[in-house]
């Protein structure tokens, strides 16, 4: 065993002992407790064991993902080149505005649907010097889960289900939700009463460059975030919706990072998929809806 996988795992073990009360389990509800072994069990004797890695799987069946391990690889590599950066930076002053009104010594964020990792990490790096609380990130696919841990950090990593998710009532407070799908009856649930969702959709010009040559000759070739956003609507009373648009200078040597990680592309045939290398995209556009959403009263 190598040392550094020891380290990670001795890490989220202390992590989540710091905060098992956050913990439920997904089988009967139950609380859980984790002592020096590497399982975290819960009073029936549900056991879920950590991963070398640095993870916690507590999926109760396999999980299927329909994202396969060489598509978080392209979405990590292009958003480590700054895709996203400034989403991040928004969902940053978001996340800091909002701490101030929530009413708890220590404050829980959830990245729900995380893939990769980078998200949430990219806001813990920018806010762990003045923040008191949890960062975890929750995927179904053990795949993306082992990129996302592959950083030693102060955040938890679990494989777990939305429509399932390990966590007590009213335990989390600021449940992020990416370019993922969403659970709504979960989030209602685990969300505290001054929590908040904030969830990231594509608008219609997000990846245009892409979408215009994958779908030329059919009606794909432009999307409407409405009914996404008519379903958080019902949901959740919404507070407040931004809008983020800019292009990313996109290099030779990025874009086929960029087609492998978009569901966009997903079926296509290689001589569509070579025929957008072909094209010379040299920027793409980044348009995204940033919706928030509290409990309705
Ligand atoms: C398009 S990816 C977005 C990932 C990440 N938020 C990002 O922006 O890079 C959608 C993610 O949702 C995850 N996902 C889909 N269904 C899920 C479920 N039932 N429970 C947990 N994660 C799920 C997928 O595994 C995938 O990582």
């Amino acid at each position: 065993m190598c040392k550094k996988s020891i380290k990670k795992r001795d890490r989220a073990r202390e992590l989540i002992k710091k905060n098992k009360e956050i913990f439920k389990c997904p089988i009967c509800n139950g609380f859980m407790s984790i002592d020096d072994s590497n399982s975290l069990t819960c009073n029936s004797n549900h056991c879920f064991d950590l991963a070398k890695k640095g993870y916690i799987n507590l999926l109760t069946s396999s999980g299927v993902s329909s994202y396969s391990k060489e598509l978080f690889q392209a979405r990590h590599k292009v958003i480590e080149a700054g895709f996203y950066d400034p989403l991040i930076d928004k969902l940053v002053e978001i996340i800091c505005e909002h701490q101030k009104y929530i009413n708890k010594e220590k404050v829980n964020i959830l990245d729900a649907g995380c893939g990769e990792g980078s998200h949430i990490y990219s806001i813990y790096e920018n806010i762990k010097a003045d923040f008191n609380g949890n960062f975890i990130g929750v995927d179904i696919s053990k795949d993306s889960i082992n990129i996302a841990a592959s950083n030693n950090t102060d955040i938890i990593w679990c494989v777990a289900d939305l429509a399932r998710l390990p966590f007590q009532n009213k335990s989390l407070d600021i449940v992020l939700n990416i370019l993922s799908p969403a659970n709504y009856g979960e989030f209602y649930r685990i969300l505290s009463d001054d929590g908040i969702v904030i969830k990231v959709v594509p608008n219609s010009q997000y990846l245009k460059e892409l979408r215009e040559t994958v779908y030329s000759d059919n009606e794909n070739a432009t999307y409407c975030n409405d009914k996404v956003i008519n379903h958080f609507k019902e949901r959740l009373e919404v507070i407040d919706t931004k809008n983020i648009n800019y292009k990313f200078d996109i290099s030779k040597e990025l874009l086929p990072y960029l087609i492998k990680m978009t569901p966009l592309t997903w079926g296509e045939s290689t001589d569509k998929l070579n025929s957008i290398l072909e094209k010379d995209i040299s920027s793409i556009t980044i348009d995204l809806d940033i919706i928030i959403g509290k409990k309705k009263n």
